[in-house]
């Protein structure tokens, strides 16, 4: 806690230097106090600069996620009341599936800086550099069983609208639960579940941001499909903030979907790209192409194929078809 006091007042005073003494006053501890937090600090990758005579003063700040830094101003009631950080770990839903199964809170967000075994939607690979957001959310809803689809257009609903807030982009969702910008990937959503009978014991939301990463790591098929906010936006985004307002999105809309799944489904619909177009959707071999109609309640695709009959999709890969 006065780690994160001394960094705070540190960064409000920018480039001017401050007397250890001041730092203990300010924050009631003694002088050896804060040098040993200073220490710590250091430790964690802040450049501080300590001059005699002069004091400190804050020249660099690690690229890292931390965990006291992301709960600062949270205010949420369910999702991110605890936080674990992993710096490299196979994948977050693995991990998170375990401690739900270890019976972690609901909410409970699992974090990594990087994955070296990712996982993405259909059995594929996410490959996950450094530089962006990789996290899972342990949930546990009281809802039946054929209304867990719904937690991962939820997912999509609550990155969207945080994309938009926090970098200032159109952020669009794709049936089912791809973000995308300019037509472009930027977010995965992999939800992972275990169950008994009718009985959802936990859910697992995984999500995947394109955040700072290099787009020259990605193998060309991944890269001509995928963007970043980076690349979006040309600036460096606050992986931070951002995270920040995609658990606060989660934790509202997680709260109107347990409370009316059509609401929920209302928003979903209106940040969708995919009703009202031509498409190709891939499932289990076979491939149809129609005319998105719309998502019924449990967020199946009804796609009106071209001999006027109806077919509902649950799960596939959705391509625009352009005539
Ligand atoms: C997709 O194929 O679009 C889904 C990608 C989901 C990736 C995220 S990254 C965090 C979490 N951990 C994983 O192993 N996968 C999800």
């Amino acid at each position: 806690m006065y780690k994160e006091k001394i960094l705070n007042i540190l960064r409000a005073s920018r480039s001017a230097f401050l007397s250890g003494e001041e730092l203990a006053r300010k924050i009631g501890v003694s002088r050896t106090m804060v040098w040993k937090h200073i220490k710590a600090l250091k430790r964690d990758g802040f450049g501080i600069d300590a001059v005699p005579s002069q004091g400190y003063r804050i020249i660099s700040e690690p690229d890292l996620l931390r965990q006291n830094e992301i709960k600062t101003g949270l205010k949420t009631r369910v999702i991110g009341k605890e936080i674990h950080i992993y710096p490299e770990i196979s994948s977050t839903n693995t991990r998170a599936m375990e401690m739900a199964s270890d019976n972690a809170h609901a909410g409970t967000v699992v974090i990594a800086e990087t994955q070296t075994g990712g996982k993405g939607r259909l059995g594929r690979k996410w490959i996950s550099p450094k530089g962006n957001l990789y996290f899972s959310v342990i949930l546990r809803p009281e809802i039946p069983l054929h209304k867990a689809p719904l937690i991962t257009l939820m997912g999509a609903v609550a990155v969207a609208s945080a994309i938009r807030k926090a970098c200032n982009v159109h952020a669009v969702i794709k049936w089912p639960n791809d973000v995308l910008i300019s037509g472009k990937k930027v977010c995965g959503l992999l939800t992972e579940m275990s169950a008994e009978q009718d009985r959802i014991r936990h859910i697992v939301l995984g999500i995947g941001v394109d955040v700072n990463m290099d787009l020259d790591v990605l193998p060309t098929d991944v890269r001509m499909m995928t963007t970043s906010l980076l690349s979006e936006t040309n600036k460096k985004i606050n992986r931070t903030a951002l995270l920040r307002e995609i658990l606060r999105e989660l934790d509202h809309w997680y709260q109107v979907f347990l409370h009316d799944s059509a609401d929920m489904l209302k928003a979903w619909e209106n940040l969708n790209m995919t009703i009202g177009s031509r498409i190709a959707v891939s499932g289990a071999g076979d491939v149809l192409e129609g005319l998105a109609q719309g998502v019924d309640t449990e967020g199946r695709l009804i796609v009106k194929l071209d001999d006027g009959t109806t077919r509902t999709v649950a799960a596939g890969d959705v391509t625009i078809v352009k005539r």
